[in-house]
């Protein structure tokens, strides 16, 4: 039988709660589907492996990982230790760049058994994906301080956008929307305030949006998608945004859709040339680490993005449907951000246990 090989980074807080649950869910469908699946783990992108060796990852990381059929990620973060730019910037951001994982697919679903915060919204309500730009935009490293300790201190950040760059997210997300039932699209801009970058994020978009005539394409400026979120999520379809945008939206639609606890996400590398790398959306969460009671459904959700990612289509379905059944039945093993009483363990387990009951 097949073997894919993942290698497994567990990073800061949580992300070593939940990605073992994760695990334990991917080795139950490798179990039901007959395929095996061979995973590594390794200690680097944390707050521990930089105490010792002043970088998040060694100098030789794409060799290391490079090879992998995927990569399954925790969380990386750690305040207290190192600041968050440093840690973030030597680790997750740099695997993103350096392996051109320039789609971020963040998936969002009111699921049965999760209650939405938002006023009249049942399971099946809310149904959307956002696109998010991965490589560039927002994120950039450009800029500087000048006149610094003055009072004329003037702090520059410079925003990065290529026409390959985003073309092919676009590209990306509009086939998306045409392989789905709504065939609809909506990017965000904010194109009345910021002059230069988002009238071009525009321009890309429409002139995209022109190859796509079975799409129904729209855009909304970033304020009133975020209201929209909140009042009709129920509207949105393919959601595309570049790099901020996209990240702000995939935690407020998760939100909105219950919890982030439950938020998968996939750093795709579309060409394939490298691996791609799965994760929650959520981070470290040093405010409930060491407790025991992180929910685990965004690691193992993700686990099945990872699974569809390499072919094995029936063993993530399998997955997802499996954590649908146990959110909807199994309100004891619920942990507390889904209102119920269970730990990372419990949920994890009872999850893992529906998987392999096929
Ligand atoms: P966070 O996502 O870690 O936590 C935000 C809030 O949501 C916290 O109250 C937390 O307890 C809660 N939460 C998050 N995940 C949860 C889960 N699975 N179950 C239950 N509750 C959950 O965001 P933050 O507090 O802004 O960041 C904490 C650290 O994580 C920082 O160092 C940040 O830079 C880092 N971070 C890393 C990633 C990543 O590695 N992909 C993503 C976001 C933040
Ligand atoms: C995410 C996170 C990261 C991001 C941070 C931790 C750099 O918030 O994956 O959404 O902004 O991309
Ligand atoms: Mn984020």
């Amino acid at each position: 039988s097949q073997c894919h090989r993942v290698a497994v980074i567990p990073g800061d807080g949580i992300g070593r709660e939940v990605v073992p649950e994760g695990l334990r869910c991917l080795q139950a469908a490798a179990g039901v589907h007959g395929f095996m699946l061979e995973t590594v783990e390794f200690g680097f992108a944390c707050a521990e492996y930089w105490q010792r060796h002043g970088e998040l990852l060694p100098p030789d990381w794409k060799d290391v990982l490079g090879g992998y059929d995927a990569l399954f990620f925790g969380a990386v973060g750690w305040p207290e230790v190192v600041p968050d730019h440093i840690s973030l910037w030597g680790s997750l951001l740099e695997i993103r760049r350096g392996f051109d994982q320039y789609v971020n697919l963040r998936p969002v679903r009111l699921l049965r058994g999760v209650r939405s915060p938002l006023r009249d919204h049942g399971p099946g309500d809310i149904d959307f994906v956002v696109v998010r730009e991965n490589t560039e935009g927002e994120y950039s490293r450009i800029g500087g301080r000048i006149f610094e300790g003055t009072d004329r201190e003037t702090v520059l950040q410079e925003t990065v956008l290529t026409r390959i760059g985003v073309d092919r997210v676009l590209r990306y997300a509009f086939d998306l929307a045409a392989a789905r039932p709504r065939r609809h699209l909506t990017w965000a801009t904010k194109s009345n305030g910021i002059a230069v970058s988002m009238p071009y994020w525009d321009e890309r978009a429409a002139a995209m949006a022109q190859r796509y005539p079975d799409v129904t394409a729209d855009k909304d400026h970033i304020d009133i998608l975020a209201a929209k979120f909140v009042l009709r999520p129920g509207q949105y379809d393919v959601v595309v945004a570049g790099n901020l945008f996209g990240d702000i939206l995939s935690d407020l639609g998760p939100a909105c859709a219950g919890t982030i606890g439950i938020a998968p996400s996939a750093n795709i590398n579309p060409d394939r040339t490298w691996p791609s790398l799965f994760e929650p959306v959520h981070g470290s969460a040093p405010d409930i680490a060491g407790r025991g009671i992180a929910n685990p459904v965004g690691q193992i959700w993700s686990g099945a993005m990872l699974l569809d990612h390499l072919g094995e289509q029936a063993a993530a379905a399998g997955m997802v449907a499996a954590i649908e059944k146990v959110l909807a039945g199994r309100p004891e093993v619920l942990t507390p951000d889904l209102g119920g009483p269970g730990t990372t363990e419990s949920l994890g387990k009872a999850i893992a246990e529906e998987i392999a009951a096929g």
